[in-house]
């Protein structure tokens, strides 16, 4: 298998990015840097999650975010939120979410911690959320966070991640994406758990979701190419985290996958050079230096060769 010759970048910046950072930004912050997000090509956004505000305030805004975006969703952009049980999927259907996430965990320890509650039981909470949604004609996507290393447990077992991968897709979600929520794994073992997972669960229905705590990230997204693998999470300016993931750093910034991509003649559709001006936006809001090097070298930002 070699690398695509396109791939999908699922933008989690204004929900996993801003889920983590101390200062809560406003619904109209956000709306704008979501904004800036799509001018710059983005066509699958993740704007927030529709969980329980006092575990998240971050994300207690989601459902006026999706108001202010209603008047200005651009076609063609698909704006996802996060749900984690019925609760949270029917505030996502009255938002106007265009498709939902699920998330479960490879780790029992992180599950409790995260969602309060077993692996078994995350998926009691979405076979009523997934009937639902096949109804309303909403797409699913699944996250399994934890799928090399956990911050309670330490390693998992890839035969874990390879269950709850399958379930999640026999239940009918369309993508499952693999968080390496601590950002822990290297290139060896991440590309061994994908070619388990892939062996039960076709590539192309398959995401890689990298954190960069250990500044692995893009290594770890270029050996996952070259597998086969198409659609990347990433943030912007490199924000992020998990509030139940002590350590973990942001996501891997989008404005350098971008760029490794280019590099790579991988097309993406996005303007990296207005991808920056995105991410300079929110990290000015936030007080705080852009997490993204290619950002940092700007203003020449072009993978030599092209
Ligand atoms: P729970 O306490 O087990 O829920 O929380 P419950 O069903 O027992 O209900 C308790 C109360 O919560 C009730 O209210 C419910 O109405 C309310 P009360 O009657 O006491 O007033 N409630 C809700 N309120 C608003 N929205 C909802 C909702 N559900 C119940 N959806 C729950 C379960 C999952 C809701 C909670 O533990 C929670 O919100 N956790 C936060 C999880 C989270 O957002 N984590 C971060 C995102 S995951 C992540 O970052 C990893 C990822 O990026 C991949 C990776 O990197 O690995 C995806
Ligand atoms: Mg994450």
């Amino acid at each position: 298998m070699s690398a695509p010759s396109k791939v999908k970048i699922v933008e989690v910046g204004p929900r996993d990015g801003l889920q983590n950072e101390s200062q809560i930004v406003t619904a109209t912050d956000k709306v704008e840097l979501i904004k800036q997000l799509t001018t710059a090509g983005l066509q699958y956004i993740e704007v927030g999650s529709f969980v329980h505000p006092k575990k998240i305030p971050q994300m207690a805004n989601c459902d006026e975010m999706f108001d202010l975006l209603g008047k200005i969703k651009y076609s063609g952009v698909t704006y996802a939120a996060l749900t984690p049980n019925m609760k949270g999927y029917q505030r996502a259907l009255a938002a106007g979410a265009d498709e939902v996430a699920i998330f479960s965990a490879a780790s029992e320890s992180f599950s409790q911690k995260n969602t309060n509650c077993s692996i078994a039981e995350t998926f009691d909470r979405f076979t009523p959320l997934v009937e639902a949604a096949k109804n309303d004609g909403i797409k699913v996507r699944g996250y399994i966070s934890c799928v090399v290393a956990c911050p309670y447990e330490g390693e998992i077992s890839t035969d874990k991640v390879v269950d709850v991968a399958d379930r999640l897709f026999q239940m009918g979600c369309y993508e499952i994406s693999l968080g390496d929520t601590i950002g822990k794994a290297t290139a060896a073992p991440f590309c061994e758990m994908i070619s388990r997972v892939s062996q039960r669960v076709a590539i192309k229905h398959l995401a890689v979701h990298c954190h960069d705590t250990y500044g692995q990230a893009l290594t770890n997204i270029y050996a996952a190419l070259q597998l086969g693998i198409a659609t990347v999470d990433s943030s912007v300016a490199g924000l992020g985290g998990c509030p139940f993931a002590p350590g973990a750093s942001g996501n891997v910034a989008t404005e350098d996958v971008v760029y490794l991509l280019n590099g790579l003649d991988i097309d993406t559709g996005i303007d990296l050079a207005a991808l920056i001006q995105a991410g300079n936006y929110i990290s000015d809001i936030l007080g705080k230096a852009n997490g993204s090097k290619v950002a940092l070298a700007a203003p020449q930002p072009s993978a030599p060769g092209n």
